[in-house]
């Protein structure tokens, strides 16, 4: 990321070259830091640690590792619904679009509607948007595979990323959010977040969203605590992260992944629970933490939805539906709307 370093807006412009560029915001946004969150999020009654911290490298890699266990079913799931609606999509793409993805993480079922885009457009254009600069590595790999696409990379937040394409140009945009991320929000933030695509939308533009399904709570509860323990680690790790990162003495052997789904919120919670009453230093967020036995730290919610749910939000925003797909035993759905 060097060459030609140009100013658009807030956003500095790297181009790598004639196929691949990135935005990043100019100056850095006015955000707390790692060390103030975790000291607010943790100095309190109710202590939680924001999903958003898991993913730093490791996370991501346990993430990955989650994302193929046999008890994980939502990501294979949507990748099966995925192949399904590849032979209807066009049907919806009267015109030349542009790929946006929210949160493009390893980009693999990204490329199930590259291919389709492949298709039907001689050129074919993606824009990630995702607050890690990882996309790099997974768009300098689809320039290899797909020959007629550029990436526009967009390194910043969601909310930021979207304000970003409200004013880049006239071009019709599909924009995806998959893998059921929008379940992290609780519902009145996913509403306003709704409310923040739908703006960003222009009359023609698409909206692809991937949401879990209400189902079975055996089948839920296996999915975030599996048989080999990469969810527990996946959960732990966030605090050898704070560990590294705040210079914190968390012993993970005094902490335990702990994770129900609670029925009538709809929603997978997950916890740390202290397994002694104990004190940790967070050095750099000025905290010393004091936990009773079997206390709890939230960690994430994963909100499961019923179709009517989906179709109601949607509707509420101001969307209109245009398609729902579905796998055979209704464990996930992609649903498509547009903005009219
Ligand atoms: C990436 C937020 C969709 O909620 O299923 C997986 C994260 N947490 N196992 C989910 C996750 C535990 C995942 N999302």
């Amino acid at each position: 990321m060097n060459d030609s370093v140009q100013k658009n807006q807030d956003y500095k412009k790297f181009v790598v070259d004639n196929r691949l560029q990135y935005f990043k915001p100019h100056a850095t946004k006015i955000e707390k830091s790692f060390a103030e969150e975790v000291y607010s999020s943790l100095n309190r009654n109710s202590k939680f640690i924001h999903p958003k911290f898991f993913y730093d490298k490791k996370g991501s890699e346990l993430f990955e590792q989650i994302c193929s266990l046999p008890e994980y079913y939502p990501t294979r799931t949507e990748e099966s619904i995925l192949r399904k609606l590849q032979s209807q999509l066009s049907e919806f793409l009267d015109d030349e679009y542009r790929l946006v993805e929210l949160g493009s993480g390893s980009a693999v079922k990204t490329r199930l509607l590259l291919d389709v885009f492949s298709k039907l457009q001689d050129r074919v254009e993606y824009f990630p948007i995702d607050i890690s600069e990882i996309l790099a590595e997974s768009s300098e790999q689809l320039l290899q595979n797909y020959k007629n696409l550029t990436i526009t990379g967009i390194i910043d937040t969601y909310e930021g990323g979207l304000e970003f394409l409200k004013t880049y140009d006239a071009k019709k945009n599909l924009i995806i959010f998959l893998g059921s991320s929008f379940g992290n929000f609780s519902p009145v933030d996913g509403y306003k977040f709704l409310e923040t695509v739908y703006s960003t939308m222009k009359t023609g533009d698409l909206f692809l969203i991937g949401l879990d399904l209400v189902k079975d709570t055996t089948i839920l509860e296996s999915a975030y605590d599996d048989s080999q323990g990469i969810t527990a680690k996946f959960n732990l790790n966030v605090l050898s992260r704070i560990n590294d990162e705040l210079d914190a003495d968390f012993n993970l052997k005094n902490f335990e992944h702990h994770s129900l789904y609670n029925e009538n919120d709809q929603r997978i919670e997950m916890y740390l629970k202290s397994l002694s009453e104990q004190s940790v230093v967070i050095s750099k967020s000025n905290l010393v933490l004091k936990l009773k036995q079997d206390e709890l730290i939230h960690t994430e919610y994963s909100h499961k939805y019923r179709l009517s749910q989906i179709h109601d939000l949607l509707d509420d925003v101001g969307f209109e539906l245009k398609h729902t797909w579905l796998d055979d035993k209704k464990h996930f759905s992609l649903t498509l709307v547009s903005k009219n």
